[in-house]
């Protein structure tokens, strides 16, 4: 997907101090609407690390993929196992319909590369009205909780696939 010098990659080396800025600024920016400051220091603090990436992709074989505006990474989108995964927008870039073209690119390379009849998504606060908009429903609520003891409310939503 391309667009004005825009478009939505698979996850190359090289890109991960990309992602750990536009991880570390959505939670910054964009989920201290909805969480306390005390989770935003945790949650966006020194667990986001460039490694940490590179890590789950190669040993987990996680899927993942880019917004990649001319070398600058303005979102990421993964999925593993069952779930869609680590889905965050560079501020910079939201409201302006790329959050849905790369999700959508994750969500259809997801359907494609497995058998799952539902895929499932732990959702942000912050981003629950958006996965509503792209067709997941609420199954309960979910509290993730990091090893620091910090824990985040969140939502577990689900969508069937498609027919
Ligand atoms: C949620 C997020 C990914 C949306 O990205 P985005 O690029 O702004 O999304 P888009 O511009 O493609 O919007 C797609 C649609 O969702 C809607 N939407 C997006 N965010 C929304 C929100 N917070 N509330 C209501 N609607 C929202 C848009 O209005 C648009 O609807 P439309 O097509 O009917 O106009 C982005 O805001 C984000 O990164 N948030 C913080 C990180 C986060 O919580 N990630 C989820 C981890 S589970």
């Amino acid at each position: 997907v391309g667009e004005f010098g825009v478009m939505v990659r698979p996850y190359q080396p090289g890109d991960e101090v990309g992602i750990a800025e536009a991880h570390r600024r959505s939670i910054h920016e964009l989920c201290s609407k909805d969480y306390a400051p005390e989770q935003i220091a945790d949650w966006g603090g020194a667990r986001i690390k460039p490694e940490r990436y590179v890590e789950s992709i190669t040993k987990n074989s996680e899927k993942f993929f880019v917004l990649d505006d001319s070398g600058t990474i303005g979102g990421f989108a993964g999925w593993f196992g069952e779930e869609i995964q680590g889905f965050y927008m560079h501020p910079e870039y939201v409201g302006k319909g790329w959050g849905r073209k790369l999700f959508q690119v994750a969500e259809t390379d997801f359907w494609q590369a497995t058998q799952h009849p539902i895929c499932t998504i732990i959702s942000t606060i912050t981003a629950k009205l958006f996965y509503e908009k792209m067709g997941y429903k609420v199954v309960s609520p979910y509290v993730r909780t990091f090893r620091s003891g910090v824990s985040l409310d969140c939502w577990k939503m689900e969508k069937q696939r498609p027919a």
